[in-house]
């Protein structure tokens, strides 16, 4: 991929992952100390984990969301927000993190297709809030007002993501592809840069070390990516200038 493609991109996709926000503070969920170290995934985040045992599952989303109030973006999620400002084209920027970091970094749009943090979603009406409290099976919906079917708006492991339509609109229409930040284990994210390449899309990684899916990307940048992300966003933007 010649570096003086960079100026002529006109719909770029953004996928980021727990490495995105790794610089703010928030463990990723695979590194060493990572998240799925000290916890099975099996055991919190499948909606079987959360009949069986949903205190569990409440306190571990709860001590995630009460995290949130003690972190803030980082020049990574800032770069990304740059990019959707000043670039003369389409930036769709979907991340599989359920943090608010983008948006606190100033991105006006994000997919989160794998929920977030600070929504509850209602088991009883479907309903979706947006909340930085903790909350139980005790706490009551704001919509229905019944007990017991609040859970996290969290797309947990065999679920459906949310937004499949419209990443995949996005998807086969991009020029570049620039993935952020995740480790390629979990589908149907990792096939994104397949899908991206079958479109005719240029794609760069982004990471601190290899991933699962390194081999299908056109360029591999290795590093933190609140170093690495600022100096592409100034690259495409001084080159598109
Ligand atoms: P992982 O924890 O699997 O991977 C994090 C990736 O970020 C790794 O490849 C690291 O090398 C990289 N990384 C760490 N720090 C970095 C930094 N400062 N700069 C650049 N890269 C860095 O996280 P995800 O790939 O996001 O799903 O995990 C995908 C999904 O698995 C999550 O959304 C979550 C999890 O189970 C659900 O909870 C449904």
């Amino acid at each position: 991929m010649p570096e003086s493609r960079l100026g002529q991109y006109q719909r770029i996709v953004i996928l980021t992952g727990a490495g995105v926000s790794a610089e703010s503070g928030i463990a990723t969920f695979r590194d060493a100390g990572g998240l799925w170290e000290n916890h099975d995934p099996m055991e919190i985040a499948t909606p079987e984990a959360f009949a069986r045992d949903p205190g569990l599952v409440y306190r571990f989303y709860n001590a995630r969301r009460e995290q949130l109030r003690n972190v803030d973006a980082n020049p990574g999620h800032r770069a990304i927000a740059r990019l959707q400002r000043e670039f003369a084209g389409e930036v769709f920027l979907v991340t599989q993190n359920v943090d608010d970091l983008h948006e606190r970094g100033g991105s006006e749009q994000v997919c989160h297709m794998h929920g977030e943090l600070r929504a509850a979603l209602c088991l009883h009406c479907g309903a979706r809030h947006r909340t930085e409290s903790s909350f139980d099976h005790a706490t009551p919906c704001p919509d229905c007002a019944v007990s017991g079917g609040l859970r996290p708006d969290i797309v947990w492991f065999g679920e459906m993501p949310y937004h499949m339509q419209e990443i995949d609109v996005h998807l086969a229409r991009c020029d570049l592809f620039i993935s952020v930040g995740t480790s390629g284990q979990v589908y149907p994210a990792a096939g994104f840069v397949r899908e991206a390449l079958a479109a005719g899309a240029d794609t760069i990684e982004i990471n601190k070390d290899t991933s699962g899916v390194s081999t299908w990307f056109h360029q591999q940048r290795q590093g933190p990516s609140g170093e690495l992300l600022p100096r592409l966003v100034e690259e495409i933007l001084g080159a598109g200038a």
